[in-house]
């Protein structure tokens, strides 16, 4: 345990890179595992989450080795679409929903068995809304009580494509059946009624793959991959990931006199959700220097302290910023009026209980907030709020960053109980704050 206490802090200033982009870090490990020859990333997320991945993709038998002159450049030899090997160990994947639901699409064409399991956060997590369509693939997902890790995967050695619509918006879930069709003769295809982050099909394209997108009448995505293609080593550069770039975001538009600049950021509309809700909250951002990099938009973002007021955010936007709620709601509490966010079921079945997460905070940091199953109601005042909270971070990251955020700019401290949950996403998160003019510091620990 680690605890941690943020306190009211001058203007932010400067201009800052940001670590890699967590979700893009897991698909180039793993599709550069399932290609043949070398992949070179540059920017890896060197965050514990991408680390479980990259430690379960070598016990399956692919090289993978961080570089010794550069943080972040990474080398993986991959084994070839279908080559993966079966594991001599459990496969653990820490905290990661991302690299649980991915490797099991990958392995369920893989005709062996292997077994994976993670922390007391994921272990809790349901694995059915992946389990469901690997099965109709042809694989076996043997699970404990509502399909919940520890699991095995019983490879299939005779995998079928299959046509699935997804029940629920998840990048997840359509990832692990594109990861999973990799290893499947023919065409698979993924229909999603409600577009998600597309950096699977990006990142498969990038390495040579054969992935057509077609939109459908009710205006529905249907994502065609023909299986076992050729699919060759390439170079990545993974972009600043938009979900850490929003902690230090919200803290510059809510201290007074700050302006920062967030350069080399992912920029993905599917993405982007936040940015726009900011925008429309009144919030001073200017994006420049727009560029691709590995088939990815990015873009440095500059962000001046704002005024914000209190918006009505659309449920349907909910699957472009799902992981940005519990920063939108201390950015809300900031705000004049109120802010109502719906659409947010999912959020229940993150790293924590998000939704209950956020609510609690907020009210015990003098926020009036109303929640319900799936919505969420700020109230903010147009000022400081109270702060003085103690945060149970629990298995959450993006809760204690939210609420370190929170602390910067209210009027007592707030203190979170374990620190050590944020290197998941973005190690070196106080010290880049407290580089830009932060004040966070480690209980007895002199600032
Ligand atoms: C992710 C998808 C989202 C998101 C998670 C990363 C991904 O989860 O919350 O942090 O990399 O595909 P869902 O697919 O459950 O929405």
């Amino acid at each position: 345990m680690r605890p941690l206490n943020s306190g009211t802090c001058g203007p932010l200033r400067g201009k800052t890179d940001l670590p890699g982009d967590k979700s893009i870090s897991h698909r180039a490990l793993m599709i550069g595992a399932a290609a043949v020859g070398e992949t070179t990333i540059s920017n890896l997320l060197e965050g514990e989450d991408v680390l479980h991945t990259a430690a379960a993709l070598r016990a399956l038998g692919a090289e993978i080795a961080r570089d010794a002159d550069e943080p972040g450049l990474w080398h993986v030899h991959g084994r070839g679409v279908g080559g993966l090997a079966e594991p001599a160990r459990v496969l653990d994947l820490g905290n990661s929903g991302t690299g649980a639901r991915l490797i099991i699409g990958l392995l369920a064409t893989h005709p062996f068995v292997s077994c994976l399991t993670g922390d007391a956060s994921l272990t809790a997590r349901p694995m059915g809304r992946v389990a469901e369509p690997l099965e109709r693939m042809g694989a076996r997902i043997v699970a404990r009580s509502e399909c919940r890790l520890p699991l095995a995967v019983v490879g299939t050695s005779d995998p079928v494509p299959i046509e699935y619509r997804l029940p629920v918006a998840s990048a997840q879930v359509k990832s692990a059946i594109l990861l999973a069709a990799l290893n499947t003769p023919g065409r698979s295809t993924v229909i999603e009624p409600v577009a998600t982050r597309d950096h699977t099909e990006l990142m498969l394209r990038h390495f040579g793959a054969d992935l057509a997108v077609a939109e459908l009448e009710d205006g529905a995505r249907a994502i065609t991959l023909t299986g076992q293609p050729e699919i060759e080593g390439r170079t990545v550069r993974v972009p600043g990931d938009l979900s850490s770039a929003a902690f230090p975001a919200v803290a510059a538009l809510v201290i007074p006199g700050s302006e920062i600049t967030l350069a080399g950021v992912g920029v993905n509309p599917l993405r982007a959700g936040l940015i726009e809700t900011l925008g429309e909250m009144g919030a001073d951002i200017t994006i420049a220097n727009r560029r691709e990099e590995a088939g990815e938009p990015v873009a440095d973002i500059t962000l001046r302290t704002s005024a914000l007021r209190g918006v009505e955010v659309p449920a349907e936007r909910a699957p472009r910023m799902i992981d940005e709620y519990p920063i939108l709601a201390v950015a809300a509490a900031f705000a004049e009026g109120t802010t109502t966010m719906g659409g947010l079921a999912e959020l229940r079945i993150k790293e924590t209980d998000r939704l209950g997460a956020t609510a609690r905070g907020l009210a015990a940091s003098g926020v009036e907030v109303e929640r319900d199953e799936d919505a969420l109601v700020v109230h903010g005042t147009g000022g400081a709020p109270e702060g003085g909270a103690a945060i149970e971070a629990g298995y959450d990251h993006r809760i204690a960053m939210a609420f370190l955020v929170l602390g910067m700019a209210a009027k007592k401290p707030v203190r979170i109980d374990d620190g050590t949950v944020i290197d998941t996403s973005f190690p070196g998160f106080v010290e880049l704050m407290n580089r830009l003019g932060g004040s966070i510091v480690a209980e007895g620990e002199a600032p």
